[in-house]
C-alpha cells in the first residue's frame, strides 16, 4: 500500500473511531510509582531498526523522515527524550492517551506494535537533533514574559519555572520528562489545553494539569512560540 493509501485509510479509521473513542472508560491519571515501573521496564533501544520503524510503519508520513513535522500543527519528535516517546505510545496503546480526536489516529497506528518496536523508534528520535519549528515571532516583552515564566516561574501563582523540569534549553529533564525545544506550536498548545481541562490525564499526579491550569491561554500561546524556536537549526 502506498503511503497515501494508508494515509486515507488511517483518516476513515478515525472517523469511524470516533463512537469507541467515547465508550472508553474514564481516564486515570497515573501515579509516579506507576510512571517509574514502566520505565524500568522499558527495554533498551536499537536506533537502526527505529530508523526503519519510522519509515515501514509509517509515522514518516505525519512525523517526517527525520522526525520533524512537515506542518507546524503536528507533534516533532526529533531530539525527545526516549523514555517520553516510549512512555507516549504506550499510553496511547492502554487508552490512557486519549484527550482528542487526534489521540484516537494514533492509538491506531501504535496498535501492533510491541515494546521493544516502541522503545526501538524511541531511540531514533531520540538520536536525532531538535529542529527549531515555525512560529509567530514574539516582541520583546511578549519573549520576556515567557522567559520569565519559563526560568523564573511565578510564585505568586505557585508556578514552579519550566526550566526546573523540562530543562534550561527545553531539552527534558529526567525520567519522562520531554523536551519542549522544537515542539509544533499547534501540538503545544493543544497538549496544554487538553491537560487544564483535564482531558489528558497521562502526567503523573496530575502535575502538568496544575500548572497549565494557571496559566492564561495567552501565556500558553506565548510559551509554545517561545519554546518552538529553541532548537539546533532553523527551517
Ligand atoms: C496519520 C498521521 C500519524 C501517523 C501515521 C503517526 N502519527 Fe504519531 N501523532 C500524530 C498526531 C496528530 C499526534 C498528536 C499530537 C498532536 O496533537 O499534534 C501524534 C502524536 C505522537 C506522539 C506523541 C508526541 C507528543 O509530543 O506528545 C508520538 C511519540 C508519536 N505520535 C509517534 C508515532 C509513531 C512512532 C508512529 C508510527 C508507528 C506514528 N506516530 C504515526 C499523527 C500521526
Ligand atoms: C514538576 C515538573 C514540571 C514542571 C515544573 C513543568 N512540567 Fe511540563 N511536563 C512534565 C512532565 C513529567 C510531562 C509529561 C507528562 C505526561 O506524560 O503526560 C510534561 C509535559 C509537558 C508538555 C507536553 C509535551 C508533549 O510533547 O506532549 C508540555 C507542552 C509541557 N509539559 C509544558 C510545560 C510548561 C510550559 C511548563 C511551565 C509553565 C511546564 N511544562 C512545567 C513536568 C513538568
Amino acid at each position: 500500500m502506498s503511503r497515501l493509501n494508508t494515509f486515507a485509510s488511517l483518516a476513515l479509521v478515525l472517523a469511524a473511531a470516533h463512537p469507541v473513542h467515547a465508550a472508553q472508560p474514564a481516564p486515570r491519571t497515573p501515579s509516579v510509582a506507576d510512571v517509574r515501573a514502566t520505565l524500568a521496564a522499558m527495554p533498551r533501544g536499537d536506533v537502526r531498526r527505529g530508523k526503519e520503524l519510522n519509515q515501514t510503519l509509517m509515522c514518516a508520513s505525519c512525523h517526517g523522515d527525520d522526525g520533524v513535522a512537515p506542518t507546524r500543527n503536528w507533534a516533532s519528535l526529533a531530539g525527545q527524550r526516549a523514555a517520553y516517546t516510549y512512555k507516549s505510545l504506550l499510553d496511547y496503546q492502554t487508552g490512557g492517551r486519549h484527550e482528542n480526536p487526534r489521540a484516537t489516529l494514533m492509538a491506531v497506528a501504535v496498535k501492533d506494535m510491541s515494546r521493544q518496536d516502541m522503545a526501538d523508534v524511541a531511540a531514533y528520535y531520540a538520536s536525532l537533533p531538535a529542529v527549531a519549528a515555525p512560529a509567530p515571532r514574539l516582541d520583546a516583552a511578549a519573549h520576556a514574559r515567557a522567559d520569565r515564566l519559563a526560568r523564573r516561574g511565578d510564585p505568586a501563582r505557585l508556578l514552579t519555572p519550566c526550566a526546573s523540569c523540562h530543562g534550561a534549553a527545553g531539552q527534558g529533564g529526567i525520567n519522562e520528562t520531554p523536551a519542549l525545544a522544537g515542539q509544533s506550536v499547534g501540538s503545544f498548545v493543544r497538549t496544554m489545553q487538553d491537560y487544564r481541562a483535564g482531558r489528558r490525564v497521562t502526567d503523573a499526579n496530575q502535575g502538568m494539569r496544575q500548572f497549565a491550569e494557571r496559566l492564561t491561554a495567552e501565556e500558553i500561546r506565548e510559551l509554545a512560540a517561545y519554546y518552538a524556536r529553541m532548537g539546533k537549526t532553523g527551517r
